[in-house]
């Protein structure tokens, strides 16, 4: 059985949910909090000790004002009314990506960050303005800059993932089937499960049954 440590999840469909229930795409980003929180607590049942989460790529901010305003609406108000838990839990929260908000939210967002840092049971990072490609290329020019070796280790240290280890799995719901960008040189070896119910859907059991598969993976790292 396969050991799990990280678990990294791009939560796809929550504004085709949203249409689909004759609503809003913004009431389906409402509801994927749910899973969100749902997800938590499973992880932490399963004694997995990073989940990173993708919430918002660099190409979201293509989408319309009111969608974008509204995702970090529903950011900063569960940022408020749950950090004291999360910390209770026992929660460490990560963010990944640019923090490049309004002063507001990048407050919060390092707040929040600095009062979980000494946390153990759980690290969550978000993944917030994240873009791999960026990511490597501010890799690639620190190590110029300083004039350091161009090797995997430096490379990997220069990343927001910096001492975190590479996800085991990926999950990507919402029957979509690419990476968009996220964590391109963490997932080399990582195994990818594709799931066909948009991110509101997706729960518990579903959750458990993709990380049973897993378990039973046989993981070569290019070996045989
Ligand atoms: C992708 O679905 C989802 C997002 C871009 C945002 C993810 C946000 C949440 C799950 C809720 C908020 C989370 C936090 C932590 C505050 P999509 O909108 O691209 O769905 P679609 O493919 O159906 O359009």
């Amino acid at each position: 059985m396969n050991p799990i440590k990280h678990v990294a999840i791009i939560m796809d469909g929550n504004g085709r949910w949203g249409l689909k229930k004759k609503k809003s795409r913004n009431y389906g980003h409402k509801i994927g909090l749910n899973t969100v929180e749902k997800i938590i607590k499973a992880t932490i049942k399963n004694n997995i000790k990073y989940l990173t989460l993708y919430a918002f790529s660099t190409e979201n901010w293509k989408r319309p004002k009111k969608e974008i305003n509204f995702l970090f609406s529903l950011l900063e108000n569960f940022l408020k009314n749950k950090i004291t838990d999360l910390n209770n839990q026992d929660i460490k929260l990560k963010i990944i990506g640019k923090k490049k908000f309004t002063k507001k939210l990048n407050n919060l967002l390092t707040f929040s960050e600095k009062k979980t840092s000494y946390n153990k049971k759980l690290q969550i990072n978000l993944a917030l303005n994240y873009g791999s490609k960026s990511e490597l290329i501010n890799s690639f020019n620190v190590l110029k800059k300083n004039k350091i070796n161009i090797n995997e280790k430096n490379i990997s240290k220069h990343l927001f993932t910096k001492n975190i280890p590479d996800p085991d799995l990926l999950i990507r719901t919402g029957n979509t089937q690419r990476l968009s960008n996220f964590l391109l040189w963490q997932l080399a070896y990582s195994e990818i499960f594709f799931e066909r119910k948009l991110w509101p859907d997706f729960n518990e059991k579903d959750y458990n049954q993709i990380l049973f598969k897993f378990k039973k993976v046989k993981r070569n790292f290019g070996n045989i």
